[in-house]
């Protein structure tokens, strides 16, 4: 898919066919995540990629908004270390977003649908996963072919006005 195209088709897909994702198209949508810039190039990141039917149910209960992650063909978990200071910390964040959205980006090219999870419960997700007490798990990214609609370009996305958003020159 074209870069165009994947950035209009890329939406929050939560609901994913039985289909697992080919080895090579998983590593290709981590490698994306590996790529991603990040603030003086640190990458203060790690990511876990999880294909494990009990370990995706399992990290589905981390968060009232993680459900998705139980019916996904896979996931990728997002770890940070933690920061006491909060230059530290944004800055981490801001990374981890632009990781998440390569990600995302990626995946959407091979036709592999990506639903984003926060997660509530750190210790549960540090322990399903192995991550040590002084990392967070800080973001789930499900991954899976798409169940409810293919992954085409959206043509009236909800977002506030265009004009509203960007300004020129000037606020
Ligand atoms: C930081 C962040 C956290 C999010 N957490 C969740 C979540 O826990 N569960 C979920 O289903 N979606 C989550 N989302 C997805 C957003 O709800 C979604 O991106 C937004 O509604 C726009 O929809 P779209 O991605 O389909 O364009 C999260 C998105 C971001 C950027």
């Amino acid at each position: 898919m074209e870069t165009w195209d994947a950035i209009r088709a890329r939406r929050n897909v939560r609901v994913y066919t039985s289909d697992p994702i080919p080895e090579a198209d998983l590593l290709q949508i981590a490698e994306a995540g590996w790529r991603a810039p990040s603030s003086t190039n640190r990458q203060h990141w790690d990511f876990v990629v999880v294909t494990d039917r009990s370990q995706l149910e399992s990290l589905s209960t981390v968060w009232r908004g993680a459900h998705h992650i139980a019916g996904a063909a896979a996931a990728i978990a997002l770890v940070v270390p933690q920061y006491d200071d909060e230059r530290n910390r944004l800055v981490s964040y801001y990374d981890l977003g632009q990781a998440t959205y390569a990600i995302m980006l990626a995946a959407t090219g091979l036709g592999v649908g990506a639903g984003h999870s926060s997660v509530g419960d750190q210790a549960a997700a540090r322990s399903i996963l192995g991550v040590p007490d002084d990392h967070d798990v800080a973001f789930l990214i499900g991954l899976g072919y798409p169940a409810d609609r293919p992954l085409r370009p959206v043509l009236t996305p909800n977002r506030r006005p265009f004009d509203e958003v960007v300004h020129r020159g000037h606020w």
